[in-house]
């Protein structure tokens, strides 16, 4: 098979259904018990040959995602490139629809997605098991945006666990203006903790049986009581205006509300579609965010959606 002249990959968002977080490791990095869910809010990434690595991006936040090899798409060709003994001569276009620094693992997204798009377009051949190492190489939640789904991640995130889902969850999402450092928002969870007293708990965190219970029976209001991010009050602390956003969705109907991952997306479990469009509408009228999105889960990972000859 003659290879392609470029390659489409889709790739999803994800919002933390729990993030359990232990204290600092003496790497610095944190343990987790972080149980992923991916949402139908995507990135494209085309990958194209070029005569040297190039990217380009697209998209509302275009001009927030860096185009230097900082940018995890980079990184994800030019580590497959010299696994593989060749040069990373292609141009990546990211069409970018995931809130740039929003606590959605876009730029994670992006990483996973160039992965597979340069893959695909240079016929490696590489095994799954060598891609998700690869993954886990650029960073802690990149895997996640390889496999998708409902997934348990241990260790620093990348340690992945496929959880089974009993059915699909609704969300509303409502994106802050500007986004968070992951590192402070971490670095500021150590320093509330010390600050107070507060226990970080074991040295590997658990995942909630309650909360897996829920995602396994599809079970939304049941997932909205056993929902839980130990980054929530360090978000909170370095972006005290999302307590107002998560008031204004909690007082629109909204099952749940929390900050994603590190933040400062806020997101809201919905019952339907339906819901979603109403506690959608009341976020956009609090003037408590800059876009509002809905999208459900469990969404697939990343995935080849055009190959062209
Ligand atoms: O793995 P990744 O590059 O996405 O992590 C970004 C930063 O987030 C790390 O440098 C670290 O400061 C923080 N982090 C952490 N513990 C984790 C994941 C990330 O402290 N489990």
């Amino acid at each position: 098979m003659s290879s392609p002249s470029s390659v489409t990959v889709r790739v999803p968002a994800k919002v933390n259904v729990q993030l359990a977080v232990a204290g600092p490791r003496a790497d610095g990095f944190h343990a987790l018990a972080n149980v992923f869910l991916a949402v139908s809010l995507y990135d494209h990434v085309t990958v194209t040959p070029a005569d040297s690595l190039r990217i380009t991006c697209s998209g509302p936040d275009a001009d927030q995602v860096p185009l230097d090899a900082s940018n995890l798409a980079a990184r994800a060709a030019l580590a497959l490139a010299g696994r593989y003994g060749r040069t990373a001569d292609v141009h990546l276009h990211i069409d970018k629809d995931i809130p740039v620094a929003g606590g959605m693992a876009g730029g994670s997204a992006d990483g996973a997605g160039a992965l597979l798009a340069c893959d695909a377009l240079w016929g490696t051949g590489a095994s799954r098991a060598e891609l998700l190492d690869i993954c886990a190489s650029l960073g802690s939640d990149v895997p996640f945006g390889l496999t998708g789904g409902a997934a348990l991640g241990e260790g620093r995130g990348e340690v992945l666990t496929p959880l089974e889902t009993g059915g699909t969850f609704h969300w509303v999402f409502a994106v802050a203006d500007g986004g968070l450092s992951t590192p402070a928002v971490y670095g500021e969870c150590d320093r509330l903790r010390a600050a107070s007293g507060t226990d970080p708990g074991p040295a590997q965190p658990a995942a909630s049986p309650a909360l897996l219970a829920a995602l396994r029976a599809g079970d939304a209001a049941a997932l909205a009581s056993a929902v839980s991010n130990d980054l929530q009050p360090a978000a909170l602390s370095l972006r005290p205006s999302l307590a107002s956003t998560l008031a204004a969705g909690t007082e629109a109907g909204a099952l749940a509300a929390l900050v994603s991952g590190s933040g400062p997306t806020a997101a809201f479990l919905v019952k339907s579609p339906e819901d979603g469009e109403r506690v959608a509408a009341a976020l956009a009228a609090s003037g408590t965010c800059r876009a509002v999105r809905g999208a459900a889960g469990p969404a697939e990972g990343a995935t080849v959606v055009a190959r062209r000859p």
